[in-house]
C-alpha cells in the first residue's frame, strides 16, 4: 500500500498522539538486558522517549517512510538512536530484542496472525512485546472516510485502496500470544482528546488516516478530496460549549512477556 507521510503535519498533535505511547511505556517492567526496537517509529519522538526511559540500551527506530526517518534523524541525530528503513511485515532483528515496541503503527500491517507471533519470537526470554493499535472502524471519522472514498466522485479511483479495519479482539490476541508468553496483559482505553481549532479532527486525520488516498491522487484531486472529507468530518464532530472539539479514540494495548 502506498503511503506518503508528512512528519510536520503528523506532529501537529504530538502531545495527544504520544499519550498512548507513554501510557504503554509506564507499564513495561523491563529488567532483562538487551536492545530495544520501535517499529513504525514515525518522526522518532516516541523512540526518543524509549531511549530516555532506558538510556543504557541500544535503541533502533524502524519505519517504512524515508520522510519520517529523515525527520527523526534531523531531530534526534544518528548516534544515540539508530534509524532503519524497513517494513514491519518482513523486518527481521539481527539479534533478539529485550523490547519490541510499536505505537500506532501495526494497524498498517494487515496479517497480524503471522506478524505478531513472528515478532514475539524475536524477543529474549523475559523480554517484552508491547504495542498499541487504534480500534476505530466504527468511529465517525472512519465513517466519513468510507463515505468519501465510496462516493460516486471517488469510488473508481479509491475504492480499491486500503481501508482501515479493526484489529482482532483481546481474546484472539491473547490466544495468539499466550503460547510464546509467560504473561499477556491486554487492555482497551477510550481517549477523549479536547482539540482546539476550526476543524481539528480533519487536521489530525490528514496526517494519518488519509495518507493512502492522498498518495494516489494528483495535486488538484487532493484539494477536491480534502474539501469533500473536511466538510463531512466537520459535521460529524460538533463543538463543545467552550468551542473545543472532543475527539474520541479507542485504543487496544497488548503487553506480552516472553517465556
Ligand atoms: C501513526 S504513525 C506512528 C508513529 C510513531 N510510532 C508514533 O507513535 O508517533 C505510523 C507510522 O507507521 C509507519 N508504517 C506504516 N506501515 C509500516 C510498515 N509496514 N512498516 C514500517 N512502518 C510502517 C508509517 O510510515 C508511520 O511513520
Amino acid at each position: 500500500m502506498s503511503q506518503t507521510w508528512n512528519p510536520d503535519v503528523y506532529l501537529r498533535y504530538e502531545s495527544y498522539r504520544s499519550r498512548p505511547a507513554l501510557d504503554l511505556i509506564t507499564q513495561i517492567p523491563l529488567e532483562v538486558a538487551g536492545p530495544i526496537v520501535d517499529l513504525g517509529c514515525g518522526p522518532g519522538n516516541v523512540t526518543r522517549r524509549l531511549k530516555d526511559q532506558w538510556p543504557d540500551r541500544p535503541v533502533i527506530g524502524v519505519d517504512l517512510s524515508s520522510d519520517m526517518l529523515a525527520k527523526a534523524r534531523g531531530e534526534y541525530g544518528n548516534t544515540e538512536i539508530q534509524w532503519q528503513q524497513g517494513d514491519i511485515e518482513t523486518w527481521q532483528a539481527n539479534e533478539r530484542q529485550a523490547l519490541i515496541f510499536s505505537n500506532a503503527a501495526l494497524h498498517w500491517v494487515t496479517n497480524h496472525v503471522d506478524v505478531v507471533p513472528r515478532l514475539a519470537e524475536m524477543v529474549i526470554p523475559n523480554g517484552w512485546l508491547a504495542f498499541q493499535i487504534p480500534v476505530t472502524e466504527q468511529s465517525a471519522y472512519q465513517v466519513c472516510i468510507r463515505e468519501t472514498v465510496q462516493s460516486d466522485r471517488w469510488a473508481d479511483q479509491l475504492a480499491h485502496v486500503w481501508m482501515y479495519k479493526d484489529p482482532m479482539g483481546p481474546d484472539a490476541f491473547y490466544d495468539l500470544l499466550s503460547p510464546h508468553s509467560q504473561s499477556v496483559d491486554i487492555w482497551v482505553t477510550d481517549y477523549n482528546h479536547a482539540l482546539e481549532g476550526d476543524n481539528p479532527v480533519f487536521d489530525w486525520i490528514v496526517g494519518t488516516g488519509l495518507t493512502p488516498y492522498l498518495s494516489v491522487l494528483s495535486e488538484t484531486e487532493k484539494e477536491e478530496f480534502l474539501e469533500d472529507y473536511s466538510a463531512r468530518v466537520s459535521c460529524a464532530y460538533p463543538k463543545q460549549a467552550n468551542g473545543k472539539t472532543l475527539f474520541f479514540m479507542k485504543r487496544i494495548f497488548v503487553l506480552a512477556q516472553k517465556r
